[in-house]
């Protein structure tokens, strides 16, 4: 239950980011705050359900992948976050876009081959 919704919220995360920033590149500046307003909400459904599913593992007695594959995710949240608002101030994103393919292939490394 835990990891479906988990894989249904950052899916949705997801989906939302390349709205915003599709949205940010077409000049929609109000859309893309709505966007960022709701992708936000659902970061920390994202966030929670993964804190639940790491807690399980540890209760498992499981602690070194679930611990990595949590601190992945949170990056991938960070760099989501600061790619749509240093974008919106017209600043610069290289770096934050590296960390973010960096973290994407970590979590779906660790999510699905790992502990999938
Ligand atoms: C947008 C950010 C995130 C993405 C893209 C992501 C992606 C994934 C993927 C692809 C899986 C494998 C799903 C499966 O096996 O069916 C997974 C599982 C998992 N995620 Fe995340 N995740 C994110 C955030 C987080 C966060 C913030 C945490 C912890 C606080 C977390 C903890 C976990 C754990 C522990 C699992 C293993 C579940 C299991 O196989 O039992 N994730 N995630």
């Amino acid at each position: 239950m835990w990891l479906h919704a988990h894989v249904g919220l950052w899916s949705l995360a997801l989906i939302l980011f390349v709205i915003g920033y599709i949205g940010l590149k077409a000049g929609w500046t109000t859309f893309l705050k709505v966007v960022q307003m709701v992708l936000r909400l659902v970061f920390v459904l994202v966030f929670i359900t993964g804190a639940r599913l790491v807690f399980i593992w540890y209760q498992a007695g499981n602690y070194g992948w679930p611990t990595v594959k949590g601190l992945f995710g949170l990056l991938v949240i960070a760099m989501m976050e600061m790619i749509l608002t240093k974008e919106r101030k017209n600043e610069k994103t290289g770096v934050f876009w590296a960390l973010l393919l960096v973290g994407m292939i970590a979590v779906f490394y660790i999510g699905y081959g790992v502990l999938g």
